[in-house]
């Protein structure tokens, strides 16, 4: 491991930056699934996504800022209902949409690094069962072929799916997907009124209709396909894209022992975490998501006390959190890791910064004891989306006007730029 400077440990050729994914920040993902859901009656989204960050057309605004601020790396996703609105059907002005975004990158000299699936799925898709298709793995591919081969030599990082761990996690009980899990109730068959106007919109019966959110990933079909969509999906890119540096990116709760509560623990790191983990082997990298901690007694999860701080989401501030999953991620995949999202969310942005610093001096101590870390990549370039949440949480180093979408960078964008362009000397 190359030092770029005596007093930082992070390597020559880190990669620092933000994340985004399409349906948060472009506005308008009329084919997708989760624009279905969000516009049927009783949909358990507190508010559509609408325009969004309007990204689709001012990202080039978005990419200037991050620039400008010092980050070299920005994380986005391609929608897959846009590129590919009919199945086997490619839009060819989509793809060069998305080569525009990569081209927006690299003439601000920023690396991107592009997410296939984040949580979207085309309409068809979901019509057709989603990840609980056994086609699933084949149709996946084949769009990531596409993908890949029209972006060509110009994209070198990709990450397949994005968090299929959640539902698995959430279905064993997991706090933070938990939260997540009652809101997305609706379409888990609770409420079967939701269930059935989302499969008339999408013209399918309503027992073969299936969001493609991995909150709906947890029956073992919908887990062995989604590995197996990543590992097609890995090789389509590949086939296209030899030099290509391919990984998928697991939501990783730092899940914590309470006295009795060891058993439990261990059952939701291996089969929310472990089990995903252990794909990646044979991957250029893995990437390392995570938020927060949850501590497990022999019953579920511990109440976080009343006066421990809490983000917008609810969720325990505990930065520490991301030391110990850069560390789990190394020992289990067993391949180098990037830091693909951390983040906070909140309305202080002094808070922000100093979640940020305490989540990088754990990354930090994981880099001098020798785990083998990438990148970090903050969560989120932009106050954005937040899914069932809607745009109440605010994850941005930019805030976004919701009426006339001008963006305002907060202090921590300024910070975290500096940082980087300090390569983590200055921490
Ligand atoms: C993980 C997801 O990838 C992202 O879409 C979401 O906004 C953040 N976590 C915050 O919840």
């Amino acid at each position: 491991m190359v030092s770029s400077d005596a007093s930082s440990v992070f390597p020559e050729g880190f990669l620092w930056g933000a994340a985004t994914a399409g349906h948060q920040i472009e506005g308008n993902n009329t084919l997708s699934d989760h624009w279905a859901l969000e516009h049927v009656p009783g949909s358990p989204f507190v508010e559509p996504s609408g325009d969004a960050c309007d990204s689709y057309h001012r990202f080039a605004e978005d990419i200037a800022l991050l620039a400008g601020a010092g980050l070299g790396t920005y994380r986005f996703s391609v929608e897959w209902s846009r590129i590919e609105p009919e199945p086997g059907v490619f839009s060819r002005a989509e793809l060069d949409h998305y080569l525009s975004v990569v081209e927006a990158c690299h003439q601000a000299g920023v690396t991107p690094m592009v997410t296939l699936q984040h949580f979207t799925t085309p309409g068809w898709f979901a019509r057709e069962g989603a990840w609980n298709n056994p086609e699933a793995p084949k149709l996946f591919a084949r769009y990531c072929g596409v993908v890949a081969a029209h972006f060509g030599d110009a994209v070198t990082w990709y990450c397949t799916l994005n968090e299929p761990n959640l539902g698995a996690m959430a279905s064993l009980g997991g706090m933070l997907p938990m939260a997540a899990m009652e809101a997305f109730g609706a379409i888990t068959r609770v409420d079967p009124t939701v269930t059935r106007a989302f499969a008339v919109r999408l013209g399918g019966a309503e027992d073969t209709v299936e969001l493609g959110s991995p909150m709906r990933i947890f029956s073992t079909v919908a887990i062995e396909n989604t590995k197996e969509a990543h590992r097609q999906g890995r090789a389509a890119v590949k086939d296209a894209n030899p030099a290509a540096k391919v990984g998928w990116t697991l939501a990783l709760v730092d899940f914590q022992a309470a006295p009795g509560g060891e058993n439990l623990t261990r059952q939701l790191r291996e089969a929310g975490g472990s089990q995903f983990l252990e794909v990646s082997r044979g991957d250029d990298f893995v990437g390392v998501q995570t938020y927060t901690r949850e501590v497990m007694g022999p019953m579920g999860p511990v109440p976080v006390p009343d006066d421990t701080p809490r983000s917008q989401t609810g969720w325990e501030v505990y930065p520490q959190a991301l030391g110990h999953s850069v560390r789990w991620a190394a020992e289990v995949a067993q391949v180098p890791v990037v830091v693909t999202e951390n983040g906070m969310a909140t309305a202080d942005d002094a808070d922000r910064i100093a979640y940020t610093r305490t989540a990088l001096e754990g990354v930090r101590q994981a880099l001098a004891d020798g785990v083998d870390v990438r990148g970090y990549l903050h969560w989120s370039l932009l106050d954005n989306f937040e899914w069932h949440s809607g745009y109440a949480m605010t994850f941005g180093l930019i805030a976004v006007d919701r009426t006339t979408f001008q963006r305002t960078p907060k202090p921590s964008l300024e910070w975290l730029g500096t940082i980087a362009r300090g390569n983590g000397a200055t921490l």
